[in-house]
């Protein structure tokens, strides 16, 4: 029988060294991801969310060893990717693709979609020269892009267009799991829910598995079965979707989640505006890590650090990292005080609510 989990990150850290002085010496370094551990199972959608910095794109940078992590374990379908020498992992590196924010720096400009697609299927040795156009142009259809425009250049297409082709390359190789770096971000709202519910769909008709890095939790919403929420190197809290945007208990999570649009017009809300900057990752705060943004700090939280613990046994698998889960909460904090600031928020914008 298939194992349910894909992948298995345990205990994954990345320091990146920082060199100075007199002598060029190692004289400290940034802690982009510092012990963060989670699964994402065959066929689920799981997101990583937080700040600009929190270390998102280092976690999916680390699971491809594009860096070379500096300690823990990375097992994808069983297999321990951090003990694959060079030559092992380059073969390995084909079942996890990555489509990025900017799909025109990731094409080749000089190559039509048709050798684009081509050269991505070389890769895959088992796909017979003559099956390729077959199976290009089922690429094609399946992402939503009309068979003609398989001669054309990547210039020649719009940027949630140029999104498909990255898409339909990723494919083009039947991977395991398909990374999604901000891969809407650059896009417009629209477009971005058009992409959003393209990905969904395939998702669900071939049963892929993604995991989806984003800043913008509006973003994920609807396409994340599991969400991830990091901050400063750490992942403070862990759920299924309705357990992170119905019973949010970090309040960093509450916080994040505040500043998403709400798509009914008449429903009130508070936005929560965090004023403290985010610290260094140089030299992070000690204890938890957010006590230095947080407004419900307590001596307790400056000197322990929070680990991820069970927040409801009825809720599987949510998990928050603060010493006083279901104790904190924005409801009954001032509208101003020195951390943060509490708005009254009204409903603009409901275009994520199209993707389904
Ligand atoms: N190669 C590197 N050398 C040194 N520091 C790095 C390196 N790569 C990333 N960092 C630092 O690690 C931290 C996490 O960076 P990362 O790119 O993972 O953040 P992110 O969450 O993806 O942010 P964004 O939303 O802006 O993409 C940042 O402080 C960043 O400056
Ligand atoms: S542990 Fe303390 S500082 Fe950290 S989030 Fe909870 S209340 Fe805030
Ligand atoms: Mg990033």
């Amino acid at each position: 029988m298939r194992q349910a989990q894909l992948l298995k990150v345990e205990g994954l850290k990345q320091y990146f060294p920082i060199y100075g002085g007199f002598l060029g010496a190692q004289v400290n370094n940034v802690k982009a991801v510092d012990d963060i551990s989670f699964v994402v199972n065959r066929g689920e959608a799981v997101s990583i969310v937080g700040e600009s910095g929190c270390g998102k794109s280092t976690t999916g940078r680390a699971i491809l060893r594009l860096d070379e992590p500096t300690a823990g374990s990375i097992e994808l379908d069983g297999v321990d990717l951090l003990s694959l020498n060079r030559g092992e992992m380059k073969d390995t590196r084909k079942e996890i693709q990555i489509i990025f924010q900017d799909p025109y720096a990731s094409l080749n400009p000089r190559l039509t979609v048709r050798q684009i697609l081509y050269e991505s299927m070389n890769i895959q040795k088992h796909i017979k020269r003559k099956d390729r156009e077959a199976r290009m142009y089922e690429l094609l259809d399946l992402v939503g892009l009309q068979r003609d425009q398989a001669e054309r250049f990547p210039h020649e297409f719009s940027g949630g267009q140029r999104q498909r082709i990255g898409i339909a390359r990723a494919l083009s190789v039947d991977p395991k799991l398909i990374v999604c770096d901000e891969a809407v971000s650059a896009l417009d709202v629209s477009i971005q829910a058009q992409v959003l519910n393209l990905l969904k769909k395939l998702q669900r008709e071939m049963g892929l598995t993604y995991l989806f890095i984003s800043h913008d939790l509006g973003v994920v919403r609807h396409i994340s079965n599991r969400i991830i929420v990091m901050y400063l190197g750490k992942i403070v809290e862990i759920g299924d979707n309705d357990s992170i945007f119905e019973n949010p208990k970090h309040p960093y999570t509450q916080a994040l989640l505040s500043a998403i649009p709400v798509p009914n017009p008449k429903k009130k809300s508070k936005r929560i505006l965090l004023k403290g900057d985010v610290p260094s990752p140089i030299d992070p705060p000690q204890g938890c890590r957010f006590h230095t943004r947080c407004p419900f700090a307590t001596d307790l939280c400056k000197e322990e650090t929070p680990q991820l613990r069970t927040v409801d046994k009825m809720a599987e698998g949510h998990q928050a990292a603060c010493h006083y889960i279901n104790e904190v909460s924005f409801d009954n904090l001032k509208i101003e005080q020195e951390l943060v600031k509490v708005e009254s928020l009204q409903s603009e914008d409901a275009s994520y609510e199209r993707v389904k």
